[in-house]
């Protein structure tokens, strides 16, 4: 594992041999601030992201060591983005963290949070979610302080449901928004910029060759977070650290 700081981003990246270690590290990761909130302040609120790495941790998590000492039901679970589909769809990102970890471990059923992205009206869907997170406790600048926010990156650099030139990137007064994604034909629900840049800890999780140019761009590109909404992502006072294989990072300077 190699460790950087980018000066350009403040950011933290690290590199891992393969899609395998950065499951487990990320994993880890999870597991150690967990401990750490937990112990700090009795509890410890994360969003999950969707896409195959994530799936990988999660399996992870699901395993020894981590699920007889992770302390599941001081969790708080909620999610970054959703697709409009219902709660059991396959697509619904809430059912495959459902299905490869928290049907797996302690984690009692009022500690979870979904996002309601399966009603059709979205407006209400995205209002009822804002007070939910908002209803958690913790604030930041009007924003919920969330302790740790799990996110991936697209080929095309979008991160949650924030993709390139749509409305959601310019939306700085809400915390969870609609998001309609022309190029999907779709729409999605999605944590606002403003939202996830108020968290404690950021951990992008970027595996495979077909990232590495859009990672090259987001961390060491130009600035054009229309095109790269990645590039959006700064937590205010919170960590930001890029967790990346080798076959993501080899454009990397
Ligand atoms: C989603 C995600 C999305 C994802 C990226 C990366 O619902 O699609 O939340 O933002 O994290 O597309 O996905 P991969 O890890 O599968 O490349």
């Amino acid at each position: 594992m190699t460790t950087r700081i980018l000066k350009s981003t403040r950011a933290g990246v690290r590199v891992y041999s393969g899609p395998e270690e950065l499951a487990l590290k990320a994993a880890r990761s999870f597991a150690r601030l967990a401990d750490q909130y937990v112990l700090g302040c009795g509890r410890f609120t994360v969003a999950l992201s969707g896409g195959s790495t994530p799936k990988a941790m999660f399996e992870a998590l699901a395993a020894e060591p981590f699920r007889e000492t992770v302390p599941w039901g001081s969790i708080l679970f909620f999610w970054g983005d959703e697709r409009t589909v219902p709660a059991d769809h396959p697509d619904s990102n809430y059912h495959m963290a459902y299905t490869t970890l928290l049907s797996l471990v302690p984690v009692p059923d009022q500690n979870i949070f979904r996002m309601p992205a399966d009603n059709p009206d979205l407006e209400a869907a995205a209002a009822a979610y804002s007070n939910t997170l908002l209803g958690v406790g913790d604030t930041r600048e009007g924003f919920p302080a969330i302790d740790l926010v799990f996110l991936g990156m697209g080929a095309d650099g979008h991160t949650a449901s924030l993709f390139p030139g749509t409305e959601a990137l310019r939306v700085t007064d809400r915390v969870v928004v609609p998001n309609y994604v022309p190029k999907l034909k779709t729409h999605r629900l999605t944590l606002a910029v403003p939202t996830i840049n108020a968290a404690r800890n950021v951990r992008f999780l970027v595996s495979g060759a077909d990232k590495a140019e859009p990672l090259k761009s987001v961390l060491e590109g130009e600035r054009d977070p229309e095109r790269y909404p990645s590039q959006l992502i700064h937590p205010v006072d919170g960590s930001l650290l890029w967790m990346v294989d080798e076959a993501a990072a080899k454009l990397l300077a």
